[in-house]
């Protein structure tokens, strides 16, 4: 959402998504650079200007996994993964084994339910397949505990995994335990770049539930 944690991106940001927010058609997960600062780590920034649904919150309060119904068909389950380090620039997101743990409790729950359940957070789970020279360095900065989310796309029906980071769009499948699970990255909502594959984007999925039926990409710049 920010791109260096500030109080004034922060303000700003929840001003421009306002109107999404207000119809309650908004979740947002936060991302490394939402959390680049111990400052706005130590006062909560993302919690008390966005929240997960994007109207912030007056007392800061641990908001994930957060819970989101998709139609009667499917559910999101929004986790972070945004952790503070030191160095931001070779820091991993984590997850953690509370989220995991209540991730894997909402899918199985959902699952039996006969819905289809969607998971998403900020950090890549595995590489893109093509390599693209100028979002290498992001690979510095990879999920530490992914591979314990492999595991729960093994073991439990999760129908799609949704995630940034990566400056790039791409898919990749995991076997899952019903199937091929895709993992998307829509690439980066605001970044100018000249390559295609790296300009602003956007992806919007068509969902019942039996998964993700399809995906359309949105691309500035293009008609
Ligand atoms: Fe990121």
């Amino acid at each position: 959402m920010t791109f260096s944690g500030e109080s004034r991106e922060f303000e700003r940001v929840a001003d421009l998504l306002r109107p999404f927010a207000e119809a309650g058609k908004l979740t947002v997960v936060p991302g490394n650079h939402d959390v680049w600062t111990e400052d706005a780590v130590e006062t909560a920034r993302f919690l008390r200007a966005l929240g997960p649904d994007g109207r912030g919150m007056k007392k800061a309060a641990p908001s994930y996994p957060h819970v989101v119904p998709l139609g009667a068909d499917a559910v999101l389950v929004a986790l972070d993964s945004a952790r503070y380090g030191d160095d931001p620039w070779t820091t991993p997101g984590r997850l953690g084994s509370e989220q995991l743990k209540a991730a894997r409790e909402l899918a199985r729950e959902h699952a039996k339910q006969g819905r289809a359940v969607l998971l998403a957070f900020h950090h890549h789970v595995v590489l893109p397949p093509e390599r693209v020279d100028s979002d290498a360095h992001v690979a510095r900065m990879p999920l530490a505990d992914a591979d314990q989310v492999v595991r729960l796309v093994a073991e439990q029906p999760i129908a799609a995994v949704l995630h940034g980071h990566r400056h790039t769009a791409f898919r990749v499948d995991l076997p899952g335990a019903e199937g091929p699970t895709p993992v998307l990255c829509a690439g980066s909502a605001s970044r100018v770049a000249d390559e295609p594959v790296r300009r602003a984007r956007a992806y919007v999925y068509e969902i019942d539930r039996s998964g993700v039926r399809s995906v359309e990409a949105l691309v500035a710049g293009l008609e």
